[in-house]
């Protein structure tokens, strides 16, 4: 355990078992103006500095039972804001060294003198309200530099948040224009992330997967009324344009940095695992597997949705459509996955999309 000094004064304690030398020096250090005690033995002094922590201690190195070296030790372990100076005969200035290597301030030889001690004194104090301003400043300096990461994650969050807003009010927008009933979009976005939960995509993947889902259409921005809203069947030319709405989202989005992780699903969710999709006709894991996960999702909503000249399919039908489709247009290691699905989790989720 480490003791704090006590706070606000500059008490020293002598620690001596001669009591004419802790007699001397406590009083040539009180005529300096400082507070002073004392202590016979370093199990003594130990024991007082756990109720009044010193700022300086001043230790004789050879007395009986544990050496001030000993003590040195501990005042350094338990109390490293405590400075130490040694106190030392003539011949064991060796001994002297080896406490400056171990943590000790300073050592004054005896005899002593006491001009000499004050001075020595004054330096470690001097050094020790140094240290202790620095590391003070550090603290505050940790305290700030932790509050203003604080704010700055709080600032990021809130940008965040507006973000998605955005992007929810814009593909809303977008549903709303195609779809009588909204929130395909949003209802896919989180059909899909519950999809690559369960197949195991990995965690950081999943809030770009989501964003790359909610856009998908994103690109029906460039396709006119005329096409995307025409209640009869769309001539080749028409279907031509139809389908380049892919790739107009792709360069709708490609250029902000955010969201380009989320591009494959925008540019590729109209592939076939079996080939002969658009824009690439890549096939089976050729497309990215964000794609192929999103197309089974897409499908399933939109069989499962509402439209003006037709009735929302059940889930159970919807189920059996896409295993019709498994291998064909769809990846059978995704439909394996969907199938494993409980219903109840699908149903959950459109429940809350539909009650927005
Ligand atoms: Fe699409
Ligand atoms: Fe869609």
């Amino acid at each position: 355990m480490i003791i704090k000094p006590t706070a606000g004064d500059d008490n020293i304690l002598v620690v001596d078992d001669e009591p004419s030398v802790r007699d001397i020096v406590c009083r040539g250090l009180i005529l300096h103006g400082y507070s002073c005690s004392t202590a016979g033995s370093s199990q003594e002094a130990l024991s007082t500095m756990k109720t009044k922590t010193p700022a300086v201690v001043i230790s004789d190195i050879n007395m009986p039972g544990q050496s001030g070296f000993w003590l040195l030790q501990q005042v350094k372990k338990q109390m490293p804001d405590t400075s130490v100076i040694m106190l030392t005969a003539i011949d064991e200035t060796q001994s002297a060294v080896n406490c400056l290597t171990h943590g000790a301030d300073d050592y004054i030889v005896k005899p002593i003198n006491l001009k000499e001690l004050a001075l020595a004194v004054a330096r470690v104090l001097e050094k020790r309200n140094l240290l202790l301003e620095n590391k003070a400043y550090q603290r505050n300096l940790e305290a700030l530099v932790e509050e203003r990461t604080h704010d700055l994650n709080r600032a990021l969050q809130q940008l965040k948040d507006s973000y998605d807003m955005t992007l929810q009010a814009l593909v809303a927008g977008l549903d709303a224009r195609e779809h009588e009933t909204g929130n395909h979009s949003q209802r896919v976005s989180m059909y899909t992330v519950l999809l690559s939960k369960a197949m195991g995509m990995n965690g950081k993947s999943l809030p770009h997967i989501a964003k790359g889902a909610l856009l998908h259409d994103i690109g029906k921005l460039g396709i006119s009324d005329k096409i995307l809203l025409k209640p009869a069947k769309l001539t080749a030319s028409e279907w031509k344009l139809m389908r380049r709405h892919p790739e107009i989202g792709y360069n709708i989005l490609k250029r902000v940095d955010f969201l380009f992780p989320a591009l494959d699903i925008v540019l590729h969710h109209h592939e076939r695992y079996t080939g002969g999709g658009y824009p690439s006709d890549l096939k089976g894991e050729d497309i990215p597997i964000s794609a192929r996960i999103f197309m089974v999702i897409d499908a399933f909503d939109t069989m499962t949705t509402d439209r003006p000249y037709r009735k929302a399919m059940p889930f159970e039908k919807a189920f059996k459509e896409i295993d019709r489709c498994n291998g064909k247009q769809f990846d059978p290691e995704v439909v394996k996955i969907f199938m494993g699905i409980p219903a109840s989790e699908w149903h959950n989720i459109r429940q809350f999309t539909v009650m927005r």
